[in-house]
């Protein structure tokens, strides 16, 4: 809801205790936008809805409230329809009016949160010694964006990298480079993390076949732990080699995260299962320690414990997960906690939330959210592999996306006989590559699983970034072509409103705020994208419309604003999504 929206409310709440008495304070207008622009921009109901109590057809109490309803600033005079819905139509100097209020504004008209809190976004957060995948493409994607948003919102964010870094796969590892590939242990950079991905997986087939090798193993995990020299440094040096490899990923993708791995949280984990066992919620169950769940079940139907503490005295995901949300909560005063990972940890997050708040260790001023999402698909509709059957390499993945830029972006060069520098392709290449695959990404609602293409989120038409990144295009075009300064249209400047495309462009300009705000509620990014989606389709109905270098004063200047505007909300937009914009492509 905007401000607009708002008032309109308010109004109406007002009009209504005025005409039905004190009874009726707090009663919901019912305000919703208009089914149909025919019939304006919003309606509201609440005349249907008040029918019985009051005993009055709903049409005689729509005019009632009509008629104590002052709204003129706003709206043209409200029409009652049909059984008693109440229609209200926006005025267009209202309009313009809030639109010459914002084009000033950096923000363009979207406030910053009223109640401005510490958020956490635990987010990307691979593990070391193994590829990062494409659903820790998804989570830093949609992760970043969400920090984006909340930061513009004014609020505190703290981007973490939850980074898989800790646990029995360590003493796997070292035991078995111990054997083939010493010198990694002790040396920097003597593997990359192709071999180290390997030998991850070598190790792992030596675990599960070798019953001394698993002893060993384990030993090397209760050294790592105790904080043995050696280990701990070979440890180190393999968390340095992954950590290099994730930058690249990084800084491709230009997003920041703090890392705080799952080690960070180690000397916390014996408080949480004392402070379990002190609470009376701890259970031994088969030598292992842990809490029963509600709403759990096994395969056989029988009551489903997490395992906080195994028997062999290990920690596990879910003890580490506890431990971070009391750190996050009593020592970062953490007031919303997002977690982002796909969905089929759903139930990982579920059951170690209940056991916190079984604990009571969640205030009630804290909330904590899982944002799950789908599976990236390939064209087969399984999940997506390289065409040996791999899985794809997040830098390669990212490198094609880019290449295949280039090539399209040659052809049409060529096509247009345009000549452009080197250092001009490359930028562009890489701009359009990356924001390519992160507006297919971020475009899907999140919950579905997709079928990633790189032809499809690569076409220069549809709700793809270079579409969008294409719009933006244009509106610089139209001040190059004219030799026109945006920033410079004189401070006395005004939009004014006439053809119907400007209308709707520029009521569609007015909603950013109320965007905005519902993705920092819902979390769903892809509402944004179609926000944006919209905007470059109402921007070029107008722009196919409305003359702009050719019409007269003052109509020239309100148009070459409005085009200004868009291009700014388009700025805005993108830039929350994670995607810059260029002046050409
Ligand atoms: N490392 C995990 C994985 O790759 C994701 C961690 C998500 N964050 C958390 N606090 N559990 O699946």
């Amino acid at each position: 809801m905007n401000a607009t929206q708002e008032q309109l409310k308010l109004k109406l709440a007002q009009a209504l205790v005025a005409a039905f008495g004190a009874d009726y304070t707090g009663v919901d207008p019912i305000l919703v936008s208009a089914s149909n622009p025919k019939f304006g921009d919003f309606q509201a109901n609440v005349a249907l809805s008040l029918s019985k109590k009051l005993g009055m057809q709903p049409r005689a109490i729509a005019s009632a409230i009509v008629e104590k309803l002052d709204i003129s600033d706003i709206c043209e005079p409200p029409e009652i329809a049909g059984p008693g819905f109440i229609n209200l139509k926006l005025q267009t100097s209202y309009l313009e009016a809030q639109l010459n209020a914002i084009k000033a504004d950096p923000r363009l008209g979207v406030p910053k949160a009223k109640n401005p809190q510490k958020e956490i976004v635990d987010f990307s957060s691979p593990n070391i010694a193994k590829e990062m995948h494409v659903g820790h493409l998804r989570s830093t994607i949609i992760g970043d964006c969400i920090a984006r948003i909340l930061e513009f919102r004014g609020h505190d964010v703290l981007r973490l990298n939850h980074v898989g870094d800790w646990g029995t796969q360590f003493g796997m590892l070292i035991t078995y480079l111990r054997e083939v590939s010493p010198a990694a242990l002790t040396t920097a950079d003597a593997l990359d993390i192709g071999d180290l991905v390997n030998f991850y997986r070598q190790a792992k087939q030596r675990f599960d076949a070798d019953a001394d090798f698993q002893e060993t193993a384990r030993q090397e995990v209760v050294r790592l732990q105790a904080g043995a020299e050696d280990t701990l440094h070979a440890w180190k040096l393999l968390c340095e080699q992954s950590r290099k490899e994730f930058q690249i990923i990084y800084d491709l993708l230009n997003v920041k995260l703090i890392e705080r791995g799952e080690s960070f949280y180690n000397s916390f984990l014996s408080a949480v299962v004392e402070d379990l066992e002190t609470s009376g919620l701890l259970v031994e169950n088969q030598g292992a320690k842990c809490v029963f769940l509600d709403g759990f079940t096994n395969r056989e139907g029988e009551p489903l414990p997490l395992i906080v503490q195994k028997s062999d005295g290990g920690y596990n995901y879910a003890t580490t997960d506890l431990a971070s949300l009391r750190y996050r909560i009593q020592k970062d005063q953490a007031k919303r906690i997002i977690y982002v990972t796909d969905s089929g940890q759903t139930n990982h997050f579920a059951q170690f939330m209940q056991v916190a708040k079984k604990a009571n260790w969640i205030p009630d001023d804290v909330e904590l959210v899982h944002v799950p999402f789908g599976l990236v698909l390939g064209d087969d509709g399984k999940k997506f592999k390289t065409r040996s059957g791999d899985t794809v390499r997040l830098r390669d993945l990212l490198d094609e996306a880019v290449s295949r830029t280039r090539a399209d972006l040659e052809a049409r060069l060529k096509e247009e006989g345009r000549e452009e520098t080197e250092e001009f392709i490359n930028n562009v290449a890489d701009v359009v590559g990356i924001s390519a695959v992160k507006y297919a990404d971020l475009s899907q609602n999140r919950t579905s699983n997709y079928v990633f293409s790189y032809d499809k989120m690569l076409a220069l038409k549809g709700n793809t970034a270079p579409y969008m990144i294409y719009a933006y295009v244009r509106t610089q075009g139209i001040s190059r072509e004219g030799n026109i300064d945006f920033g410079n249209l004189g401070a006395d400047a005004k939009i004014i409103l006439r053809e119907d495309t400007e209308l709707t462009l520029a009521k569609h300009l007015l909603q950013l705020d109320e965007v905005i705000s519902e993705v920092e509620q819902d979390l769903l990014p892809n509402r944004l994208c179609d926000y944006i989606y919209n905007l470059s389709d109402k921007f070029n109905k107008f722009y196919e419309n409305c003359p702009v270098l050719k019409s007269e004063e003052p109509i020239r200047t309100s148009r070459l604003m409005l085009c200004d505007l868009t291009a700014k909300t388009l700025k805005l937009g993108l830039d929350l999504l994670g995607i810059k914009v260029l002046e050409r492509m």
